[in-house]
């Protein structure tokens, strides 16, 4: 392993002002999302939304890295481009999934711990080879009565650790990613205090493990209340409630944190990452970027609709949404931006 080049790929990803784009969606997930749109779930209804999105005049001034799924890191433009090339040429760096999925926990109802550890070794390394740069592995908390649990919170935390050892003996830098989830009716400081619980595990973990923190990007959630909660909070609450807690979690040697969207509109997404730039930029020691995925790609996809014609306008929707949360990292995004 040589950890400045991971350190120099780490500090990349968050330079510039810009951030990740996720599109790594499993084959499951995106089928779902074209159902829902009633677009045809099929492998070449994949391949073109992907090249939709990876050719996208201008990406690259915003886009730092994309996280790509196993299907799409082998799939190649309609000319025969590979997407690894496309994405590198714009200045893009190649990210991978290589989590398996969260599955149903043993002796813990409604929880879900995440698979793909085993042969992750030997799968680091072809990933490496095909010119992926960085990874990412998610692992995801319900919040309910009793839980998350003590034994799920460790359980996920120390997968994510032994996770992030692979990838860096690998040169690959690991995105960790630690979602609580927003679906209840759980109030803000609910969220608040089980994200700082599970970070705080999952450094501890990554310590444990020997993980350089200088090498690898961290992608929370932000503190939010349940999608159910009568009190949504402002955009300004929101911002201060999460800064406060990953000022108190997370090591100043992270170079970058690039949070999720987790289903936040994607208007509301970038609000609350421009007010947290706003209100603490000046005064934080890590980059608060974004890896977004829903939030950046959801206005793209309803345009598209698996219809070719309207492929420029949806990539002209999706070079939007990233310009407008390039601009939140800086703190200039507003709602004018929306109407242009
Ligand atoms: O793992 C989830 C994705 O990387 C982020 O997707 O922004 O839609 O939550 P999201």
């Amino acid at each position: 392993m040589n950890t400045q080049s991971l350190i120099d790929v780490a500090r990349k990803m968050v330079a510039d002002d810009r951030g990740l784009l996720a599109m790594d969606e499993s084959t499951s997930t995106c089928n779902k999302r074209f159902a829902g749109s009633g677009i045809p779930q099929t492998e070449e209804a994949r391949r073109a939304y992907r090249e939709l999105i990876v050719t996208t005049p201008g990406l690259g001034e915003s886009i730092s890295g994309a996280i790509l799924y196993d299907e799409t890191i082998r799939q190649q433009t309609k000319d025969g481009t590979p997407f690894v090339k496309v994405i590198t040429d714009a200045g893009i760096i190649p990210g991978i999934k290589v989590d398996i999925g969260a599955k149903d926990m043993a002796g813990h109802p409604g929880e879900r711990i995440t698979e793909g550890l085993d042969g992750l070794r030997a799968r680091l390394k072809e990933y490496f080879q095909m010119g992926a740069r960085f990874a990412k592995w998610r692992a995801v908390f319900a919040l309910g009565d009793g839980i998350p649990s003590r034994g799920c919170i460790e359980a996920n935390a120390q997968a994510l650790a032994r996770y992030a050892a692979l990838c860096q003996e690998a040169g690959l830098v690991p995105v960790v990613e630690p979602e609580v989830l927003m679906d209840g009716g759980h109030t803000l400081e609910r969220c608040r205090a089980v994200t700082e619980d599970v970070l705080w595990t999952v450094f501890n973990q990554l310590y444990t493990q020997r993980v350089a923190m200088e090498a690898l990007i961290l992608k929370p959630n932000m503190v939010l209340p349940g999608s159910t909660c009568p009190d949504q909070g402002t955009v300004d609450e929101v911002a201060d409630a999460t800064v406060r807690c990953l000022l108190r979690a997370v090591p100043a040697a992270v170079p970058g944190i690039t949070f999720l969207s987790g289903g936040q509109s994607a208007q509301l997404a970038s609000a609350r990452l421009n007010a947290m730039n706003v209100r603490f930029r000046s005064r934080l020691p890590w980059a608060l970027s974004f890896s977004f995925g829903r939030a950046i790609q959801q206005p793209a996809l309803e345009i598209w609709h698996g219809d070719r014609s309207r492929a420029s306008a949806a990539q002209q929707a999706l070079a939007h949404r990233a310009r407008c949360n390039r601009a939140a990292r800086r703190g200039d995004y507003n709602e004018t931006m929306e109407k242009t």
